[in-house]
């Protein structure tokens, strides 16, 4: 699409219409708050069909994909040999309800990456995976209380969602109603990188608190690394008070790197959460870690938890291949050099405009914020120039290039990303930032 005048209603009318029918059917019109455009305005474009680095709407514009459905479509949408492993997986039959092979394939794929992982369990989202991880958590310390980051999204769990990122911060929402008070009190919170604070909750909880969970780089409040330093000091603390690390690796696992951040880190956590990437766009979760930990789930040991699709053959026939392909030579190279040739042009092309601009980059998973300093925390994202940022995407949108709608969200991008297609976003961005630094009220962020 070519950047003019047009307004988004010309551009995508068929959309237009597609959502005024579904605001009526489901909430909001969408089927996951993150789909809405509540943060930034306007409508959602309606997707038709997606290939390699590219989307199409409903109305035949193209788009160069930044979300890649939100992570799992790491290798390019529809990529020839995992359809074919669907097909060939589908053929056989959809779902048995049954052990099978493939399963243990999966499994040792994971475990061969993430060897703190010993053990695991096949779930179907994210969502059952780290709430299924806490139980067991809990189980295995006898204790409650859980601590989570600020900003951190680790699905949508009654005791997750306190003071949750992704939809719930873009939206504002701290906690959520329908939540009992008697659950979401277990719950303690904790602002990233700042080890005086978690010295301080550990230490008002002394060995309370069955687990910490952390996105170990966050991509749910915008794309926030920790300190150096940070998670030893974390570790050490889980350590001395017998609390269960787990690393909430949905969105970092095979993403960052193939062993995820844990193997970038060097730090060792009891569990590990995964999901989105582990089924390549088919729905499949993960919980595992240390095996005295994960001997507590039925029928092993007393935990229960269970799932009539879990383990589905075509969803892990659709991961097993994924991480085939990851697992080629020089595939991380590839996704890191591409992040780092699209954020350090989008940092030079707002920098040539003076405009405050933060980016960051591990692998294929990528941020910025309209903001002067880095980002440490959830406090430092909400204090970036989020007007800036709403500009700035439907610009984008308007020309071509897909990024989430909202400042609280990392990036993504695929094997399939050429450097053109990145020079092509490049290109795109410095007509926005033209824009933006010419529009009146432009001001700094923190
Ligand atoms: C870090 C993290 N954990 C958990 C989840 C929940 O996963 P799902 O949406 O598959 O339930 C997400 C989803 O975005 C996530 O990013």
């Amino acid at each position: 699409m070519s950047h003019d005048s047009r307004s988004p209603n010309n551009l995508r009318p068929r959309s237009k219409a597609l959502f005024e029918e579904a605001v009526g059917l489901m909430p909001g019109g969408v089927n996951s708050p993150v789909r809405a455009f509540a943060s930034v305005g306007g409508t959602p474009v309606f997707m038709k069909r997606a290939n390699g680095a590219y989307l199409w709407d409903e109305d035949g514009n193209r788009y160069i994909d930044y979300i890649t459905s939100w992570g799992p479509a790491i290798v390019g949408h529809a990529h020839p040999e995992v359809l074919a492993a669907i097909n060939e997986a589908a053929a056989g039959g959809l779902s048995f309800g049954t052990p099978t092979a493939g399963e243990s394939i999966l499994a040792h794929k994971i475990i061969k990456a993430m060897p703190a992982i010993e053990m695991l369990r096949l779930v179907s989202s994210g969502t059952e995976a780290c709430m299924s991880a806490l139980r067991v958590a809990r189980a295995f310390t006898g204790r409650t209380k859980i601590l989570k980051f600020e900003g951190c999204y680790h699905g949508h769990a009654d005791m997750l969602l306190v003071k949750a990122g992704s939809g719930a911060a873009t939206l504002g929402l701290s906690g959520s109603p329908g939540v009992p008070e008697s659950t979401a009190q277990h719950t303690l919170t904790a602002h990233f990188n700042d080890v005086d604070q978690l010295r301080e909750i550990f230490s008002a909880n002394r060995r309370d608190i069955a687990a910490v969970i952390v996105e170990p780089i966050i991509g749910n409040a915008g794309f926030i690394r920790p300190l150096p330093g940070y998670y030893d000091v974390l570790k050490g603390l889980c350590e001395e008070h017998g609390t269960v690390l787990i690393f909430d690796e949905v969105m970092t696992g095979f993403r960052v790197a193939h062993g995820g951040y844990q193997s970038l880190c060097g730090i060792k956590p009891d569990m590990t959460v995964l999901g989105k990437v582990i089924g390549g766009g088919m729905p499949v979760g993960a919980y595992g870690g240390r095996r005295d930990i994960m001997s507590m789930v039925a029928p092993s040991g007393p935990v229960y938890q269970a799932g009539t699709l879990s383990g589905n053959p075509v969803a892990v026939a659709s991961g097993i291949k994924t991480l085939e392909i990851l697992s080629r030579p020089g595939a991380y190279d590839t996704l890191a050099a591409r992040s780092e040739r699209l954020v350090s042009g989008l940092k030079s092309a707002a920098e040539g405009f003076g405009i405050p601009f933060t980016v960051d980059f591990e692998g294929g998973m990528f941020g910025f914020f309209f903001a002067k300093d880095s980002v440490r925390n959830f406090e430092d994202a909400k204090r970036a120039n989020l007007d800036n940022f709403k500009k700035f995407f439907q610009l984008m949108l308007d020309d071509g290039i897909y990024l989430a709608p909202s400042a609280f969200e990392a990036g993504f991008l695929s094997l399939a990303h050429s450097e053109s297609d990145i020079d092509a976003t490049l290109d795109a961005a410095r007509r926005a930032f033209r824009v933006i630094a010419e529009s009146p009220n432009t001001q700094a962020g923190r």
